[in-house]
């Protein structure tokens, strides 16, 4: 297990807290796969895993421009570039096909930025979409 549910605050938004115990869901079980060097599974979640990352993305920046939030460019750009790290190492996973590379990316980035990201912008946002 990679993140714990305990370690992620809640936002006052219903529906982000949702899609980040979803993420949580998905991003776990990707861990473990690439814990296990299971290279088709992780072949076969990689690309769930971005799908879920961009819905839950796509939806913050959604409820944002509809609630015309002030600070919706800095936020999305914050997404904009873990959408950009996860693509590339999606295209280097294609090449390499190398764990510990994926390993390394989520303990040492994606975890640290998960948590970071959530009590930063999604708590300032939640109060003020929706
Ligand atoms: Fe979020
Ligand atoms: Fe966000």
């Amino acid at each position: 297990m990679l993140i714990q549910k305990r370690d992620i605050p809640q936002v006052a938004n219903d529906m982000m807290n949702m899609l980040h115990e979803d993420e949580i869901e998905v991003v776990n079980r990707f861990y473990d796969a690439v814990v296990a060097r299971d290279i088709e599974l992780i072949d076969e979640i990689f690309p769930e895993l971005i799908m879920d990352v961009d819905v839950h993305f796509g939806t913050e920046e959604a409820m944002m421009a509809q609630s015309n939030y002030e600070f919706a460019q800095v936020h999305k750009s914050d997404h904009d570039t873990m959408r950009k790290k996860l693509k590339d190492l999606h295209e280097r996973w294609e090449i390499l096909k190398g764990p510990k590379e994926v390993k390394g990316f989520l303990e040492k980035d994606f975890k640290q930025w998960f948590g970071l990201h959530i009590a930063k912008w999604d708590a300032e946002t939640a109060p003020n979409i929706g």
